[in-house]
């Protein structure tokens, strides 16, 4: 009964894992006894977080500059984690943006940007891992995608926090919800489980403009059954039940992490 939740000695891959619930990810399976592979375009912010992640455990954390917008950086990027393992426990797509203006204004260039980050990046990324993600994978031991989806794609809100309209963000996660569901049927007889966490509001560079400030993250919170936004734990948690053998069976959901704000009657 004991071994429900341990992951240690896996390997991981989290894209943005060096920021916001990225960090929070790569930390808790970094606390597992994960070996996780991060990658993202800011060189500095990966290098400072992952010498604090040394110092939690000596390079448990390796970093890779990589720009997941285009082919050729998705491409780089699997190729480089290929030179250093023969295989991945897990993948969690992590990475993604968003884009705020008004509805009379949103630009065409704000649904390029944010559908290809948030959703073809996911799907090139997940295909290109496959032969790693493969390797290790067994009927009663799957290896694990985890897609970051959003409250927003399951609720087709403009805003989480009455600001500019984010309809490309809204949209794009509706299809990694999607995606995650597409991808589950396609990958199970592969051994691998693909799920999504649609988060509510969590603290991160993204959405330091509603829950920096005190006044802003209690209007937000005001919204939410539970009284309060998301934190590491909340996260780390359901990651961590994810890819242990205790999320084994799970594949093809969307699991809401958002104190109850998408049932919200
Ligand atoms: N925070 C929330 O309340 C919330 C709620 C629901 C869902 N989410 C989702 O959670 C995920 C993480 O967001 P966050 O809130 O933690 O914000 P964040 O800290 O801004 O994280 C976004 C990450 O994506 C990376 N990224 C952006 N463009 C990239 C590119 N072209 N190539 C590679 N990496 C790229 C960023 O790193 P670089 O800029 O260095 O590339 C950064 O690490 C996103 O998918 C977001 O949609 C967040």
């Amino acid at each position: 009964m004991t071994d429900f939740f341990d992951i240690s000695g896996k390997v991981a891959v989290v894209t943005g894992g060096a920021t916001g619930i990225g960090a929070m990810i790569t930390e808790g399976l970094v606390r597992s006894g994960c070996r996780v592979f991060i990658a993202s375009r800011k060189q500095e912010v990966l290098e400072e977080f992952t010498s604090r992640m040394d110092a939690i455990v000596s390079g448990a954390v390796q970093y890779f500059v990589a720009d997941l917008a285009t082919e050729d950086g998705t491409a780089e990027l699997v190729a480089n984690i290929a030179e250093h393992t023969d295989h991945v426990d897990i993948l969690v797509n992590n990475s993604g943006a968003s884009w705020g203006a008004d509805f009379d204004a949103f630009p065409r260039s704000g649904w390029d940007k944010v559908l290809n980050i948030n959703v073809t990046a996911v799907a090139d990324l997940t295909r290109l891992m496959l032969p790693l993600l493969e390797k290790n994978a067994r009927a009663d031991a799957p290896s694990r995608v985890i897609n970051i989806g959003s409250i927003m794609g399951t609720w087709p809100t403009k805003s989480v926090s009455n600001s500019v309209g984010t309809y490309s963000y809204t949209v794009s996660k509706g299809a990694v919800h999607h995606l995650t569901k597409l991808f589950s049927n396609e990958l199970a007889p592969r051994h691998i489980t693909v799920n999504a966490i649609a988060p509510g509001p969590f603290p991160s560079r993204m959405m330091a403009f509603a829950t920096d400030a005190k006044e802003s993250r209690d209007a937000l919170a005001e919204n939410i059954p539970l009284g309060r936004i998301g934190a590491a734990d909340d996260m780390i948690a359901t990651v961590t039940w994810l890819c242990s053998r205790g999320g084994s069976y799970m594949t093809g959901a969307i699991i809401p992490l958002d104190g109850g704000m998408s049932a919200w009657a």
